[in-house]
C-alpha cells in the first residue's frame, strides 16, 4: 500500500513564469514527489472568471505544462493533468456552493480585490471561485496544499465547508493543511528590488523562455544602489538592487555570499551584473531548450495529460460517489 501522504496544488495558466518564480518556488518541487503523491493541474476553468482570449488560453495552458515538466516535474512520478479535463472539478463544485454561504464568499478579499479590478465583469464564476477551488482540493483527499500567502484565506474556507460538509454527514473530506514550503530564495525586480519580480514589470522580470540577448540586457539594466563605494556587497537594507543580483547569483552558482564578495572584489558593478546575467542564462538554458522541445512533441504533451487525467478522475470519481450517495442523489 502506499504510504505516501498526498499533496496538491493548482496553478493558474494566465500569465508566463518567470525567475522568481523558479528559484521561489518551482525549482524545489521535483523533488517533493519523492516524499509525497503529488497532484498539480492547470486551473483552466478558474481563469475565466476573468475574461480570457481563448487562444491565448489553449496555448498558455500548454505552454504552462511543458515549462513544469522542463522545471523537473516528472509526469511518470507526479499526477500533471487540465482541470477542465476532469468533469468532477465542475460537478463537486456545484454541490460545495450549496455549502459555502454568501457571507463567506462575501469575506473573501481577493473576490473585493477582482471585483475593484474587474468592475465591468463581475460575475457568479468570480463570487463562488473558492467553492470550485474547495471542490478541487477536497476530491482527492490531500493531506497538503502548497500555495502561497495570498491563497491562505481559501483554503481555509475550504477547511471549514469540509468540516461542515462531515458534520452533516460523516467523515467524507479529509481536512486539508496549508502547507507553507521551506523559503525559496525571495527574487526582486530587476529594475525597482523594492518589489517581487512580477510579470506586470516586465523590465525587472526575466521570463523562463525569453531569449539569452533579452535576459543579458536586462541585468545590464538592473537597478543597483545609489551608494558610493560601489562593491558588491550584501546587505539587504542599504544595498536591495545588489543584494537581489547576489542573491540570484547565489541561487543559480550554488555560491555562498561571502564566496560571491570575494569573485568581484574591487570590480564594481560593470562586471557583475553582465555576470550574473551570464549566469542566468546558463540555468534557464536547458530550461528553455527541454519546454521548447516538449511543446513540438505534441503527441508527448497530449500523452501526459491524458494520462494525468484519468489517474486524476479515478480519484477524483472515487470521492464524487461518495459525495452524491451522502447527499442522496440516485446512484448512475
Ligand atoms: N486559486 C489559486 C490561485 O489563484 C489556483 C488554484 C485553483 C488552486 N484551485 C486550487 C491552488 C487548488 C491550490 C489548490 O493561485
Amino acid at each position: 500500500m502506499d504510504e505516501k501522504k498526498v499533496m496538491l496544488s493548482g496553478i493558474q495558466p494566465s500569465g508566463d513564469l518567470h525567475l522568481g518564480n523558479y528559484l521561489g518556488a518551482i525549482k524545489n518541487w521535483g523533488a517533493r514527489a519523492e516524499e509525497f503523491d503529488c497532484y498539480y493541474f492547470m486551473a483552466d476553468m478558474h481563469t475565466i472568471t476573468v475574461r480570457q482570449n481563448p487562444a491565448d488560453l489553449r496555448r498558455r495552458t500548454l505552454e504552462q505544462l511543458a515549462q513544469y515538466i522542463a522545471c523537473g516535474l516528472d509526469p511518470e512520478k507526479n499526477t500533471l493533468f487540465i482541470q477542465s479535463h476532469v468533469p468532477a472539478h465542475a460537478e463537486l463544485g456545484w454541490v460545495l456552493n450549496c455549502y459555502t454561504m454568501f457571507g463567506e464568499l462575501s469575506r473573501m478579499t481577493q473576490f473585493k480585490d477582482k471585483a475593484a479590478k474587474h468592475k465591468d465583469n463581475i460575475n457568479g464564476g468570480l463570487f463562488t471561485y473558492p467553492a470550485l477551488m474547495a471542490a478541487d482540493i477536497l476530491l482527492y483527499q490531500p493531506d497538503y496544499v502548497p500555495v502561497g500567502e495570498d491563497q491562505k484565506q481559501h483554503c481555509e474556507l475550504t477547511r471549514d465547508v469540509a468540516q461542515r460538509f462531515n458534520h452533516i454527514y460523516g467523515d467524507v473530506f479529509k481536512i486539508p493543511e496549508p502547507y507553507i514550503p521551506k523559503a525559496g530564495a525571495r527574487i526582486m525586480g530587476l529594475s525597482a528590488p523594492e518589489s517581487k519580480m512580477s510579470k506586470s514589470m516586465p523590465e525587472g522580470c526575466v521570463f523562463l523562455m525569453e531569449k539569452p540577448e533579452d535576459i543579458q540586457r536586462k541585468f545590464k539594466r538592473a537597478v543597483t544602489d545609489s551608494d558610493t563605494e560601489r562593491c558588491v556587497r550584501y546587505d539587504p537594507a542599504a544595498k536591495p538592487g545588489v543584494s537581489n543580483l547576489m542573491n540570484i547569483y547565489a541561487a543559480v552558482t550554488g555560491k555562498t555570499m561571502p564566496e560571491i564578495e570575494a569573485e568581484f572584489d574591487g570590480q564594481g558593478y560593470g562586471k557583475f551584473k553582465p555576470a550574473v546575467g551570464d549566469a542566468v542564462i546558463e540555468c534557464l538554458r536547458p530550461i528553455r531548450e527541454e519546454a521548447s522541445r516538449i511543446l513540438q512533441d505534441k503527441a508527448y504533451l497530449e500523452s501526459v495529460y491524458k494520462a494525468g487525467a484519468e489517474k486524476a478522475s479515478y480519484v477524483a470519481n472515487k470521492t464524487l460517489r461518495k459525495v452524491y450517495k451522502k447527499i442522496g442523489f440516485v446512484a448512475r
